[in-house]
């Protein structure tokens, strides 16, 4: 768990900004211990520094990447049905606040909504998207907090207490990377925060032709490569790793009996890597696994979110059903209805 530490950084005074950021040297940290296991792992939380950020952002403008244009026509195709279903003078809390396009859309929909509170483990990205979210529905009471959202999040009681109709909003099924058993602690630890009369709206990938997941993953102007690459650059940069980063190249795949891409950082022969005192031998064709990105079964996904504690209200999917949106309910709500 992390410390929480109340940052003063109210720059512009059009948000409150909250950092629970992990302590600096967790990356240096996390980053020796997953290369020194049997097969080398870096989380995919670390992708996510201002370039990988925006990495991310031009991955979701690839034509391969169906990812991003199915959930939002989708959101646009449910806009109305899911505003009358989420009421009046919500809070949206979102998990991630990647480029906002999402949880504009959802805003522009919502009868009166009277907040938006935004988490994500990228600082910067946080705030300059939490700011312009500010400045462009001043109605809104806006906070952001930096927190890695995966571990439980401990919120300062003052910003928790004025959330009367909160909505959660986790979509762009980042919580693929999590697998089954984080994917349940996160909707465990959603269920608590948003309790006892939450919502939730989140975005799952479905299970589909593996052509598609590998052309999504593998796209031809190279960019998700670049966004893979990055962690070394990364690695370079904030922990004067030395590498060479022109020795490794990107590897992604669908592995079906796992539901999953992956993707790895492969030595394109033998190398190493050093960050400080610390050396890490590469044979060639050895592999940095860097993420999963589990594909679900709508059944098996409503299985988890049971298991958290969450009644389904409603399920949209678009005509190809490569993608659904769920409307979940903390059970008091969907006891209540
Ligand atoms: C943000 C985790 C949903 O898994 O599709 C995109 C990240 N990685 N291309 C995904 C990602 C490579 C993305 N998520």
């Amino acid at each position: 768990m992390t410390t929480a530490q109340r940052a003063s950084t109210n720059d512009e005074a059009s948000i409150r900004f909250v950092d629970l950021h992990p302590p600096a040297d967790n990356f240096r940290q996390d980053v020796i211990d997953g290369l020194s296991k049997p097969q080398k792992t870096l989380s995919p939380k670390y992708f996510y520094d201002l370039r990988g950020s925006r990495l991310f952002d031009r991955i979701c403008e690839t034509p391969e990447y169906y990812v991003t244009r199915t959930e939002l026509g989708l959101l646009d195709g449910i806009a109305s049905d899911l505003s009358d279903r989420l009421g009046e003078r919500v809070t949206v809390v979102e998990y991630g606040s990647g480029a906002s396009v999402k949880v504009r859309k959802l805003l522009d929909s919502l009868q009166q909504p009277e907040g938006y509170v935004a988490i994500d483990i990228s600082k910067d990205h946080l705030k300059a998207s939490a700011q312009a979210i500010a400045s462009d529905y001043p109605k809104l009471d806006v906070a952001a907090i930096c927190a890695d959202f995966v571990s439980p999040i401990d919120l300062p009681p003052e910003l928790k207490l004025d959330i009367e109709n909160p909505v959660g909003f986790f979509p762009g099924s980042t919580i693929g990377n999590l697998g089954p058993v984080g994917g349940v602690e996160f909707l465990k630890s959603a269920a608590d925060f948003l309790s006892p009369d939450g919502q939730l709206v989140i975005g799952i990938d479905l299970k589909k032709d593996p052509e598609v997941l590998n052309a999504a993953y593998n796209d031809a102007g190279g960019v998700t490569s670049e966004f893979n690459l990055n962690i070394l650059d990364r690695m370079r940069r904030e922990l004067d790793a030395e590498l060479d980063r022109s020795l490794f190249r990107h590897v992604a795949f669908y592995s079906e009996p796992k539901g999953r891409v992956e993707m790895h950082l492969e030595a394109v022969r033998d190398t190493s890597i050093r960050i400080g005192s610390e050396e890490f031998a590469f044979a060639q064709g050895e592999t940095i696994h860097t993420e999963n990105s589990y594909k679900f079964e709508m059944t098996q996904f409503g299985e988890m979110a049971a298991n958290a504690g969450f009644g389904c209200d409603r399920v949209w999917t678009d005509e190809k059903e490569y993608f659904a949106i769920y409307l979940l309910e903390t059970n008091e709500v969907a006891s209540a209805a």
